[in-house]
């Protein structure tokens, strides 16, 4: 895949470059734990790190990606909007409580991180409008180089669409083998939006899935990075999550094979597994 190399960039429709893997933080406790999973991270070669207020770790991450030593614009930094809050002024009260917790003073990509809150069940379409306005704000100032959102599927998509000035750069969802959300990675495709892949392993259920592990014996790698340049090579970012250093070192080893086309096709069609997340149209919460 000549798009696909090591430290490599994705390019998103606003020229911004985004690496290829970034680093998954959702359920990585506060403070130590996220911090030394990060610098490790950092360490082992990834400069982009995907977190959101409602992991409650950004202080922690933040913290991290100092300890690297890294400096900050090496660097690609996601975080999310939650669900408690919509509107433009409350969008931008909780950008900036982000940035302050994270202690930087811009982000890379800022993420809605659920399309259809139950706060805001009802009335999602016109709130999601309003929070956008306070995105296009955000990137139009530079306070972050790009905005995108996460868990919509083409119905949020096609609503927000109706008033946005910017289109979203990036849609981060559930996606892993037995898992493709077809229609949603079409309708990406068409609007030059990226995908991103949370729970590329499937919150680790696919490790034990003996195709997966037959490949990996076929072309000596861990059912993991199976996973991983699997999602890699059907255009999509992978967002691997582990507190465990050698894992977090195997996440990022994908640049040196390829699967074949042939042995993609296979992996296309594993059975459904279904999602291993909430349904983003009536998630509970
Ligand atoms: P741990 O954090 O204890 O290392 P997903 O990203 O699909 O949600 O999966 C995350 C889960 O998969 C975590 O429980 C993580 O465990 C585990 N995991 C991450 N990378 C690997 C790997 N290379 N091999 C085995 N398990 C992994």
């Amino acid at each position: 895949m000549e798009n696909i190399h090591e430290n490599g960039t994705f390019q998103l429709h606003n020229k911004v470059e985004i690496p290829q893997v970034g680093f998954g933080t959702w359920q990585m406790p506060d403070g130590e734990t996220a911090a030394d999973a990060v610098m490790h991270a950092i360490e082992a070669g990834y400069t982009h790190i995907d977190t959101a207020a409602v992991y409650h770790n950004e202080i922690g991450v933040g913290a991290g990606i100092r300890m690297s030593g890294v400096p900050r614009e090496k660097l690609f930094v996601t975080s999310k909007l939650w669900n408690d809050v919509r509107g433009y002024e409350e969008t931008l009260k909780a950008f900036d409580a982000s940035l302050k917790r994270l202690a930087l003073d811009y982000l890379d990509l800022y993420l809605i991180h659920w399309p259809r809150p139950l706060a805001f069940r009802d009335t999602y379409q016109e709130v999601n409008r309003e929070t956008w306005k306070a995105f296009e704000y955000l990137l139009e100032k530079g306070y972050v180089r790009a905005i995108g959102v996460s868990n919509f599927l083409p119905v949020h998509m096609e609503a927000l669409l109706k008033t946005a000035q910017v289109i979203p750069m990036v849609d981060q969802i559930e996606f892993h083998p037995g898992w493709m959300q077809p229609e949603t990675v079409a309708f990406c495709k068409e609007h030059d939006i990226l995908v991103e892949a949370w729970s590329p392993l499937g919150s680790g259920k696919l490790l034990e899935d003996p195709k997966l592990k037959e490949f990996g014996q076929k072309y000596g790698r861990s059912t993991a990075q199976i996973c991983l340049r699997w999602c890699l090579q059907k255009g999509h970012l992978p967002l691997p999550k582990s507190v465990t250093p050698v894992r977090i070192k195997e996440n990022l080893q994908l640049f040196d094979f390829q699967i074949s086309q042939e042995d993609m096709a296979v992996i296309d069609k594993l059975e459904c597994v279904g999602r291993t997340g909430s349904d983003p149209d009536n998630a509970k919460f």
